[in-house]
């Protein structure tokens, strides 16, 4: 499935993929790990570019293998690829100063999470679309949650009915994620932690099973399954 993107899609993503050690094929970091013979990072942009809102995709790869990156995706979407920053942050601000004007939503995908739908992608953007300045989508946390101490014992019980695990795509207004990135004082993983921390309320949307983390050799085989 090749795809193309929507030419009145008003929604750009970006997948900070310019982690340290990259390299293709298995065994490297986990945008490039395969899933059924293919790349992560390729199973991500297929599914964004299936989302009819997509307009603009930029992937920040490590400024040596922009070129290897670009090869890769190129059958597969038009996306524009970046030499990536020193850090996570630095990545999502190559990726973003490439976004050309006219993009006034913004999402940011991990690659990791492979198999997102584009149904996510879509209920993500149109949230923003709404009037919502930043948001998540997040899945209720089924386990019960303990903290405990260094020495493994439990100081207690935490309440799970207010707990979310969050995923991506992290979506925001374009001015909202720019200014965040702009006041964050250190590397973050989370870029709605940063629009928080400026005050901007993060708004939630329903996550998706499917939007997986896949870190570890279990993700993995139950990508394999859903695939
Ligand atoms: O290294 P870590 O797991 O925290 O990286 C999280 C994500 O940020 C990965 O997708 C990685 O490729 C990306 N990253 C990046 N630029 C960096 C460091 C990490 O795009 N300089």
């Amino acid at each position: 499935m090749t795809a193309h993107l929507s030419v009145r899609g008003d929604v750009a993503v970006l997948v900070p993929a310019a982690g340290l050690g990259v390299r293709l094929g298995p065994g490297g970091p986990k945008a490039l790990r395969l899933l059924r013979g293919e790349p992560l990072l390729v199973h991500a942009v297929r599914r964004i570019a299936a989302a009819p809102s997509v307009g603009c995709i930029v992937v920040a790869a490590p400024a040596d293998a922009v070129d290897d990156v670009a090869a890769l995706l190129a059958p597969i979407a038009p996306v524009t690829v970046v030499p990536g920053g020193a850090t996570r942050q630095g990545s999502v601000a190559a990726a973003l100063a490439a976004v050309p004007a006219g993009f006034d939503i913004v999402l940011v995908h991990d690659a990791a999470r492979a198999l997102t739908p584009p149904d996510l992608v879509e209920s993500v953007a149109s949230a923003v679309r709404g009037g919502h300045g930043a948001v998540i989508p997040v899945l209720p946390v089924v386990d019960t949650v303990k903290r405990v101490d260094s020495d493994g014992v439990v100081l207690g019980t935490v309440d799970r009915s207010e707990l979310r695990a969050v995923q991506t795509p992290q979506g925001f207004r374009r001015d909202v994620l720019a200014k965040a990135h702009e006041a964050a004082l250190d590397d973050h993983t989370d870029d709605a932690g940063l629009a928080e921390r400026i005050g901007i309320p993060v708004h939630t949307v329903p996550g998706a099973e499917a939007a997986l983390k896949i870190t570890r050799p279990f993700d993995l085989a139950i990508a394999h399954l859903l695939l």
